[in-house]
């Protein structure tokens, strides 16, 4: 007939309980580093297995196939981005929409763009023309990437317009 036993499993007859609060703990502790140990171990295992070449840095991103961003001419802003992406004639140049005050997003005005937050405006080509706007808009260096598509590298700016457009080839 088995022993009773207690909630804290302490036998009624003997003195010595099957495993003590202490040991218990202390293979609760082991039990939560070897578990610890083994997710940290299996993530930097995935990560290593994981190509490079498909980590793209978050500063890239894709516009999309040459044959539909070139579609037609214009301006358009891209919401996701915070960019004004423009296409003339099979070129295309991409700037950023962030104020360059306190980094509000500045909207398409007659004369340029204009700034909701404190009112600085910059002209067509996004040099800072009033309000408390330190410095003009940048534009953002575009390129063809491995896939075929349309590129934007946010980290690489320039302020020459001239040489912001890009016509893929
Ligand atoms: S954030 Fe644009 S003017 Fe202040």
């Amino acid at each position: 007939m088995p022993k009773y036993r207690n909630s804290l499993n302490v036998d009624p007859d003997d003195k010595d309980p099957m495993i003590s609060r202490r040991s218990f703990l202390a293979l609760m502790g082991v039990g939560a580093c070897l578990i610890g140990a083994g997710a940290l171990a299996g993530a930097s295992t995935l990560g290593f297995l994981y190509p490079n070449a498909m980590k793209i840095p978050p500063s890239v991103f894709s516009l999309g196939r040459p044959e539909e961003v070139l579609a037609r001419d214009g301006k358009v802003f891209n919401p996701k981005q915070k960019v004004f992406i423009e296409t003339m004639a099979g070129k295309v140049r991409v700037q950023t929409a962030v104020c360059t005050h306190l980094g509000c997003t500045v909207n398409m005005a007659p004369t340029g763009y204009a700034c909701p937050c404190h009112g600085s405006t910059y002209d067509n080509h996004g040099m800072n023309t009033g309000g408390p706007a330190p410095l003009p808009l940048v534009y953002f260096d575009v390129f063809k990437g491995a896939s075929g598509d349309i590129m934007v590298d946010k980290s690489k700016t320039t302020l020459d317009w001239n040489t912001a457009w890009y016509a893929p080839t």
